[in-house]
């Protein structure tokens, strides 16, 4: 890991901290489903431990993954300040082997969307469906794919300030939809200090992934039911402005 990386993850930390993004609403949601779970949780994709902190420090026996060697150090690294246990690793949702059997495994932070061609999504949730305890679940959250969200905002820049080592930093973020047909796109990410200079840039690659795909992708990985939500306390998901969360059972 170089200095880069232990950088970017610093930025992304601060990032998740600054915004009012509508997934950093979560950490009560997975809470709840991790305390009704018969077992322990699984987050894919923790990050620099946003939400997989917040359950540690209430004593949820959890476990998580992520492929960011380098956001995974910065989360022992919080942990430690504050005297937290974790159990997490560099691995791969759409490869990982479980240590153990779940009784949640959840996907915060639109993560699933990261994961880009059918193949790997369709891998992703049948080793999440293989991790967990029969009768036990899997939660998700993510966006309701819009055209006419992605026709006025695709290409256009937002930006954001974050503050990093007592430092203040611009992020300039960019979405373009690559390819229409496969609804795959790349968020751009500049991040900017105080001289307007780029001191380093990002490239994402995400999905555009459906409702429907969903129920597809739930069916074939052989979860036996599913509900959506419009957002985290329960409501029915009725417009594209609300979080799409989905609970799939196995
Ligand atoms: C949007 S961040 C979410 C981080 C954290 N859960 C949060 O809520 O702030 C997405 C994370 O998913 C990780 N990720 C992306 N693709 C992954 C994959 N195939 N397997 C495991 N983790 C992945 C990234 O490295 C990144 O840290």
């Amino acid at each position: 890991m170089d200095d880069t990386d232990a950088f970017e993850a610093a930025v992304y930390d601060a990032w998740t901290d600054a915004s009012d993004l509508p997934w950093t609403e979560d950490v009560a949601f997975y809470r709840r489903l991790a305390r009704e779970a018969d077992g322990p949780a699984l987050e894919v994709g923790v990050g620099t431990g946003r939400v997989y902190l917040e359950l540690r420090r209430d004593g949820i026996d959890i476990d998580g993954i992520d492929l960011s060697a380098a956001r995974l150090a910065h989360l022992r690294e919080t942990a430690d300040a504050e005297g937290i246990d974790v159990s997490v690793r560099q691995a791969d949702v759409t490869t990982f082997d479980p240590d153990r059997e779940y009784g949640l495994v959840y996907c915060p932070a639109r993560v699933f969307n990261l994961v880009t061609s059918l193949a790997d999504q369709r891998a992703a949730l049948q080793n999440i469906h293989d991790a967990l305890a029969p009768g036990s679940r899997f939660a998700l959250n993510t966006f309701a794919p819009d055209p006419h969200f992605v026709a006025e905002t695709y290409g256009e820049p937002s930006e954001i300030e974050v503050a990093v080592d007592g430092a203040t930093y611009t992020l300039r973020d960019v979405m373009e939809l690559d390819d229409a047909i496969e609804r795959v796109g790349t968020q751009h990410r500049e991040v900017v200090d105080a001289d307007g200079d780029v001191v380093f840039e990002t490239e994402t690659p995400l999905a555009l992934v459906t409702k429907r795909e969903f129920e597809l992708l739930f069916a074939d990985a052989g979860f036996s039911d599913w509900t959506f939500y419009g957002g985290f306390d329960g409501g029915p998901l009725e417009t594209t402005s609300q979080e799409l969360v989905a609970v799939a059972e196995r």
